[in-house]
């Protein structure tokens, strides 16, 4: 896409004599046109991936206090680290193959373009706060293992069990189910089995299948300056070791404080592959709005997974979703799944509530 064109288009199209008009949300530099004219209700918004519904309405009144908003979308995802019913973040996530709890975590505040993140961070219920002190006590951007693991303990982040008995009983069904011809025996396979074992799935595990469940959460204050971040325990019995897309500045979350944030939730792979969140920021930024510039992103996505047949099925559509998430920097805000039924969390003037995601397949 020509940037430039559309640039000029997108400024046509809002009918604004944008340049250099009180309004402008883009903050150019000396003598360059600025790349924004303000269209949307302004902020503060903040939106997050659809389990995020408390965490929006924490970073929300953050914000309306005052808040920088790094530290809301950071203190917001922070419910759902906590909470051991999500088994896709923080405590009570979906361990690696080990049995391990292992998360990514990635912050980027807007008004410094500052970025920290943690990657297979072992022992410590949040790792989003862990990656907000490499973004302000480092000059490092990502700090991953065992010395994510010291780094949060020198900042005084107490060692915590991560997995809850509920995850584990998860881990061990999916260990037990993984093979006939393994010495570890599922309930059909065992020779005396008086417990009768019903694991009881929580959010983020429907099965003992894969799961990619994560949080991402964007925040715009009134002024303009806009925060994301982005923290999971991944993809559930991951290789020990495996990074996903959370914690990768420009793969799973990516701010521009001249144009707004976006991040992703779902197979990280194809996320890190595509630069997903940067490239929806940039299709912003060229002039499409938030929900298209997602869809944008996603149909580049699915037509990448053609060329690994193994994710695309006989129709062509990838075998997995991905869902990326848009808040631009005038408080429109927008989100797109592969496939219809996802929602995200929004909280705004109007209160807090779930909005549909477009879809790119039907
Ligand atoms: N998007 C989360 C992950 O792939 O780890």
């Amino acid at each position: 896409m020509n940037t430039e064109h559309s640039r000029r288009a997108f400024l046509a199209s809002g009918g604004v004599a944008a340049i250099g008009a009180a309004g402008l949300v883009g903050s150019a530099g000396a003598g360059e046109v600025g790349a924004f004219s303000r269209r949307g209700p302004g902020g503060p918004v903040v939106i997050s991936s659809g389990n995020g519904i408390r965490a929006v309405e924490r970073a929300y009144q953050m914000v309306i206090n005052g808040a920088d908003t790094a530290l809301a979308v950071v203190s917001g995802v922070g419910i759902v680290e906590a909470d051991p019913g999500d088994m896709s973040v923080g405590y009570g996530g979906l361990p690696n193959e080990d049995g391990v709890v292992q998360l990514d975590a990635s912050v980027m505040h807007g008004p410094t373009h500052k970025a920290g993140s943690v990657g297979a961070l072992e022992d410590t219920l949040h790792a989003a706060q862990v990656a907000l002190k490499v973004l302000q006590t480092t000059d490092h951007v990502m700090i991953v293992g065992d010395g994510a693991r010291r780094f949060a303990r020198a900042h005084g982040f107490p060692a915590k069990d991560m997995l809850s008995d509920q995850a584990r009983k998860v881990w061990l069904k999916w260990k037990m189910n993984n093979s006939s011809r393994d010495d570890w025996l599922d309930e059909s396979e065992r020779d005396w089995n008086p417990e009768g074992t019903q694991v009881a799935m929580g959010k983020g595990s429907e099965s003992a299948a894969f799961t990619y469940g994560t949080i991402h959460c964007g925040a715009v204050d009134g002024g303009g300056d806009v925060s994301a971040c982005t923290t999971t325990s991944g993809l559930s019995y991951k290789i020990p070791g495996r990074v996903g897309d959370s914690p990768i500045i420009g793969a799973g979350m990516y701010v521009d404080n001249e144009v707004g944030s976006a991040g992703a939730t779902g197979r990280g792979e194809s996320v890190i592959q595509s630069c997903g969140a940067f490239a929806v920021v940039r299709a912003m930024e060229s002039g499409m709005e938030p929900s298209e510039a997602c869809v944008h992103v996603l149909r580049g996505i699915a037509k990448k997974s053609r060329l690994q047949k193994r994710l695309t099925g006989n129709d062509g559509r990838p075998k997995f979703n991905v869902i990326m998430y848009a808040l631009r920097k005038d408080g429109v805000h927008g989100s797109a799944a592969m496939f219809p039924g996802a929602k995200y969390a929004v909280a705004d003037g109007q209160g807090s509530r779930k909005v549909a995601c477009a879809s790119v397949f039907e």
